[in-house]
């Protein structure tokens, strides 16, 4: 390979972009004890036992499995300063592993079993991301499975701070159990209310789903890796110009694919959908951002313009404002001159 074509060390990238990351599913262990200690949570002192808490392990064989995983981190985002640290932690640790702005992604109504209200949550994660100096924004999740006016409110808190550090909504939790159809009409009042929106699709569930949050108007999809098993979506998602938010070892864990080369990267990039490369839950799937570029380097060989091509996607793909792109995009540049 000619050396304008070999691709970049993923540890030598400064400039990547996270677009799906779940705070409940991104406390690292030294994260974890902070949260604990300030809260007075007890939490195992051996490093192993913390590990088998927080990560999935052989047992898990669906997304059902996966968010069993879920209950303990949570317990540790019920306060005000809990929120805060957590995020500020968790930005200040993903910028040392060469992120340079994220999407950190929560669901508000899973913070109030303490007497917070979902704003309270808000303001306190968006206090976590001001303390960190990170460039990063929220994307606050409604939950399937939950309350419609629960989901109804964490509608309206978006739209209170949209645009003051919440860039957008979404949809998370059991997609085979709870389908996107069922939330049709959430999502409408999202719109009305000039909200954007990503939804998880075609995670856990097929093509249809993706299919179903187009139609419900979603501006990106969370995975929607599974849009390949229909001939068509592809195209459909190409055209317009819909990015989509992968998230291959996640995809691993909960066993969408039996391993990392059956995963159908290249047919989304050759049907020509804007494909970005994201963690999802990088302290369960016991993963980093520059794991998963150098993962996918591995497996599929990709070239320096086909590594420029997603980190120039994500960047494009994000809710960030039009002079950080511009900025990030100066980064990439100069991060892959040959
Ligand atoms: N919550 C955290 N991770 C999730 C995922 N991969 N799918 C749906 N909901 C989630
Ligand atoms: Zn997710």
């Amino acid at each position: 390979m000619r050396k304008r074509d070999l691709p970049p060390r993923p540890e030598d990238l400064d400039c990547l972009v996270d677009l799906h990351l779940h705070l409940d599913g991104a406390l690292s262990p030294a994260n974890v004890r902070a949260l604990a200690a300030m809260q007075g949570i007890p939490v195992p002192s051996d490093e192993d036992e913390l590990l088998r808490l927080l990560r999935v392990d052989e047992n898990c064989h669906s997304l059902n499995d996966f968010l069993t995983k879920f209950a303990f981190p949570c317990s540790l985002l019920q306060t005000a300063d809990g929120l805060r640290t957590a995020v500020r932690n968790l930005l200040c640790e993903i910028n040392e592993q060469g992120v340079a702005y994220a999407e950190v992604r929560f669901a508000p109504q899973l913070s109030t079993e303490k007497g917070l209200s979902q704003d309270n949550a808000v303001e306190a994660a968006l206090a976590g991301i001001a303390e960190s100096g990170v460039p990063a924004q929220l994307i606050l999740c409604c939950m399937r499975g939950a309350d419609p006016e629960v989901n109804r409110e964490t509608v309206k808190t978006a739209k209170k701070y949209l645009g003051r550090g919440v860039c957008a909504l979404d949809l998370a939790g059991a997609e085979a159990l709870f389908p996107n159809a069922d939330y049709a009409e959430l999502f409408a009042e999202a719109r009305r209310l000039g909200v954007p929106f990503t939804l998880h699709a075609g995670e856990a569930d097929g093509p249809d789903s993706v299919r179903t949050a187009l139609d419900m108007g979603a501006c990106r999809i969370g995975h929607g890796v599974r849009a390949y098993e229909d001939p068509d979506l592809p195209a459909l998602l190409a055209g317009r110009g819909i990015p989509l938010e992968l998230c291959p070892t996640s995809n691993l864990c909960t066993e969408v694919f039996p391993d990392l080369s059956a995963y159908p990267l290249r047919a989304l990039m050759d049907a020509g959908v804007t494909v970005t490369v994201n963690t999802d839950d990088p302290s369960i799937e016991g993963t980093t951002l520059r794991t998963e570029y150098r993962r996918l380097i591995e497996t599929f060989a990709l070239t320096r313009p086909e590594v420029r091509r997603l980190l120039n996607d994500a960047i494009r793909a994000s809710f960030a404002p039009a002079d950080l792109k511009k900025r990030l995009l100066a980064r990439v540049r100069e991060a892959l001159r040959a």
